[in-house]
């Protein structure tokens, strides 16, 4: 039973392969023309925290596919309390077809995915966000530089060393792109990602360079990319990040004036608009965050046809005619049938 945990479990193959499933069936969904791929498939969505963009990317496109989700609020099911994960996702995993977890752990996750029956997909933990990853990637095709191999681009994150600047740096290192993260030395990213990363730049043919010098980062780039500068739980610390982060890491226009003409403005959202990025970039010309986010809802739909759709047993329209016709016979007997009413008398 394969995941979708994390994107370091797949090949670059793998990847573009649900890179160009996500094209395929963004163009047939854009023309109202989607097959229902995973009809009478139900997901299940576990939340440990409030969501938008994911919460909404994958129920449309379960319903776009002909299935079925369920939004499993924070709190709302047993999770880890008055039963154990491995009692939850194994009764979960006899209901529906997957299972997608946004969890405060990242241990949570993968724990769910060794107890579950059905495939796991990460919807974010502390650690990383492998479907929002996906969804950038793709987004980067469509908005590269006509003509440029996805292994030219170059990639800069700037701020926090995030879960999404987590994920980001490993798809890009694994798919043979370029990429930089931007921040003051203490919220760089953290030496056991730099070694993922610089195994997957060694293979793929990619980079990873860490700097504090947003001016330099930003100077080659093909997209600059931020995040939040603090998350829940991180509240106190507020004061001495904006004092790290503060002017000098803001993406803004005076920054943007560094980078290519051709440059575009990703933000996975949501944005503290007027803290790491500025409204005129949010709003700009070089901005793609809407069609970033748009996106989710198509990477999602690859991820749960490539996941869901090979368990699912085919369909046999004789198969439920048969048992349609059981089922209508034993109803008529059984002990709650109510009498068939009488036929209306007829005037004469
Ligand atoms: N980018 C992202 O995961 O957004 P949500 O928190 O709204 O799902």
């Amino acid at each position: 039973m394969r995941h979708f945990i994390d994107t370091q479990d797949f090949t670059k193959a793998e990847l573009l392969s649900l890179l160009e499933l996500t094209g395929l069936l963004k163009a047939a969904d854009l023309q109202r023309a989607l097959p229902p791929l995973l009809a009478g498939a139900s997901l299940g969505m576990i939340f440990e925290e409030p969501s938008t963009r994911t919460r909404i990317s994958f129920e449309v496109a379960m319903t776009r596919l002909g299935g079925h989700a369920l939004y499993l609020k924070p709190g709302e099911i047993h999770l880890g309390v008055r039963e154990s994960l491995k009692d939850t996702a194994r009764v979960i995993s006899r209901m529906v077809d997957a299972i997608e977890a946004r969890t405060l752990k990242h241990a949570t996750v993968t724990d769910l995915a060794r107890y579950a029956t059905v495939p796991v997909i990460n919807g974010l933990t502390d650690y990383n966000h492998p479907t929002q990853v996906l969804c950038d990637v793709f987004t980067m095709l469509e908005h590269r530089p006509a003509g440029k191999p996805l292994e030219d681009l170059r990639v800069t994150f700037i701020g926090d060393a995030t879960n999404v600047c987590s994920s980001l740096m490993m798809i890009c290192t694994q798919m043979g792109l370029h990429f930089t993260h931007c921040a003051p030395e203490r919220y760089q990213a953290p030496e056991a990602w730099r070694a993922i990363a610089q195994a997957n730049s060694a293979v793929s043919g990619g980079s990873l360079t860490l700097t504090d010098d947003p001016v330099a980062a930003v100077a080659e780039a093909d997209f600059v990319y931020t995040d939040l500068w603090w998350w829940v739980g991180q509240e106190a610390e507020i004061p001495e990040r904006t004092a790290a982060f503060m002017p000098r890491y803001q993406v803004n226009d005076a920054l943007l004036a560094h980078a290519p003409a051709h440059a575009k403005f990703m933000h996975c959202l949501p944005a503290s608009r007027g803290v790491e990025v500025t409204d005129a970039v949010m709003d700009g010309p070089r901005s793609i965050i809407y069609d970033q986010s748009e996106n989710r809802l198509h990477a999602e739909k690859a991820i749960l046809v490539a996941f869901i759709g090979p368990h699912l047993k085919p369909r046999s329209p004789e198969l439920s005619q048969w048992h349609a016709g059981r089922i209508a016979d034993f109803l008529k007997h059984h002990p709650l049938a109510e009498p068939a009413p009488a036929a209306p008398s007829q005037k004469v």
